[in-house]
């Protein structure tokens, strides 16, 4: 079952990771065909399931995959996405965490979603670096869930000698004894999110790779599961955390597990200690995220086999992230968003932001620039991963206690029942969403839009 052995000879997106073809010569210009389509592939080995999937449009070979095909850029590029719809239905592609002109965010509230057979053309400059993720913004409980989501790397700003920088998706699947996607969704699908009985990473259950002996080797992660948290742990091993949603952090931390919410990222130096031959694997430990999940005890996500030595690594940067503080103080404007659930009708539970219910909203409005400080109170009885679309904010304090370090994020849990505080320079023009990132959330009233002008 090592699947993935052999492909380790590219060792920086090891395990299985297709990419897409940059059909552009101009080196600052990264210019890409992406196609959502009806897809076979096999989420369990030799059971094949019918997905809808991400391919490359500019290879006549491609297939689609689970996940999508990694889109690679760097700091200051340009991104040209030609993508055509070949679904059943409309969609858009969002590209969680990139700051894009409001154009390209790809939801309803920016476009006209793509009609099946219809083409759009996403256009960027990409300003961050670090991992991100694209999806469709419509539907976005089921399409996702369906297969289409893909990892974007830009590379650039600080970049730590590693043996390896590795990008692994993580969700979750509920299928069926054959291997199909279950068409079953019942009522604790729509409560907690649609948890899956199979665990996915890069979409393979545990697959295996090697990987040096004593060497360091950076791994980013993005949650793509509708509504799993993942917390990491890694036996014998800590974490060094350098980075989180929208690039590297101030200062990186030592964990001993790392939890992330539907949407997050984290980037992260792992030292594998052990001996040529020795096992190791990747698990998830249980978090309690409310409404009392079971605990299904640790799941494997990835086994690693430690290898011969390599050649040495230089030493880590002294300086990592160059993370200016948004500057706030007593008079900076507030904001109050608090999140609500009415399970009155256990078979049609409703989420609320302010008691309102996605579309039946009143936008919030600001102009570019503006510098807030937005309160996200969970009054709920489970934990809601809130995105802001389009901007990155800093986490300030979360159940009281300060944030540190000093990092960027667009996605960020917050806890039952505690409120959360963030700083945040508003974006560009346009109508940018926010919402919980448990999809079926999102998709059953979770979700505003913030309506961002100039002030003539
Ligand atoms: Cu990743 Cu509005 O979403
Ligand atoms: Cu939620």
């Amino acid at each position: 079952m090592a699947a993935c052995g052999s492909s380790d000879s590219a060792p920086s997106r090891a395990p299985d990771l297709a990419v897409l073809t940059d059909t552009n010569p101009d080196p600052d210009i990264v210019e890409v065909e992406l196609v959502a389509a009806p897809a076979t592939v096999e989420l369990l080995p030799g059971k094949p399931a019918e997905v809808w999937a991400f391919h490359d449009g500019a290879d006549s070979d491609a297939v689609g995959t689970i996940p999508g095909p990694l889109l690679e850029a760097k700091l200051g590029d340009q991104v040209i996405v030609h993508f055509r719809n070949e679904l059943p239905e409309e969609t858009t592609i969002h590209w969680h965490g990139l700051r894009v002109p409001n154009a390209a965010d790809g939801t309803p509230a920016s476009q006209t979603p793509v009609a099946p057979g219809e083409t759009y053309d996403y256009e960027m400059t990409l300003v961050d670096a670090g991992l991100f993720w694209y999806h469709p913004h419509v539907n976005g409980d089921v399409q996702v869930e369906r297969g289409l989501y893909a990892p974007v790397r830009v590379h650039g700003g600080v970049e730590p000698d590693v043996a390896a920088d590795r990008v692994f998706v993580l969700d979750d699947v509920k299928l069926s004894a054959s291997g199909e996607l279950s068409t079953q969704t019942d009522v604790l699908d729509l409560m907690l999110g649609r948890q899956g009985n199979v665990v996915l990473l890069n979409g393979k259950q545990t697959p295996a790779i090697g990987a040096a002996a004593g060497s360091r080797e950076r791994w980013r992660f993005v949650n793509a599961a509708n509504g799993r948290y993942f917390q990491l742990e890694l036996p014998g091993h800590s974490f060094r955390v350098i980075g989180w949603d929208g690039g590297v952090v101030g200062a990186p931390y030592q964990a001993e597990r790392v939890l992330i919410a539907p949407g997050e990222r984290y980037d992260l130096l792992v030292e594998l200690e052990g001996e040529d031959g020795d096992e190791i694997a990747l698990r998830t430990v249980h978090y309690d995220r409310g409404h009392e999940i079971p605990d299904p005890g640790p799941i494997d996500l990835l086994a690693i086999t430690l290898e011969a030595a390599g050649p040495p690594l230089g030493d880590l940067p002294t300086t990592w992230g160059d993370v200016a503080p948004i500057a706030t103080d007593a008079a900076t404007p507030r904001r109050v968003l608090i999140l609500g659930e009415d399970d009155a009708d256990p078979t049609n539970p409703v989420f609320t932001i302010n008691g309102d219910a996605y579309p039946d909203i009143t936008a919030l409005t600001g102009a570019p620039g503006d510098v807030e400080i937005w309160e996200i109170h969970n009054m709920s009885e489970m934990d809601h991963p809130f995105h802001l679309h389009g901007m990155s904010f800093q986490v300030l304090d979360a159940a009281g206690s300060p944030i540190e370090p000093l990092g960027w994020k667009d996605t960020v849990n917050v806890p039952r029942m505690t409120m959360l505080r963030f700083a945040v320079e508003l974006g560009g023009p346009g109508t940018w969403m926010y919402h919980c990132h448990i999809l079926e959330h999102a998709e059953r009233g979770m979700m505003g839009e913030l309506e961002v002008t100039s002030t003539p």
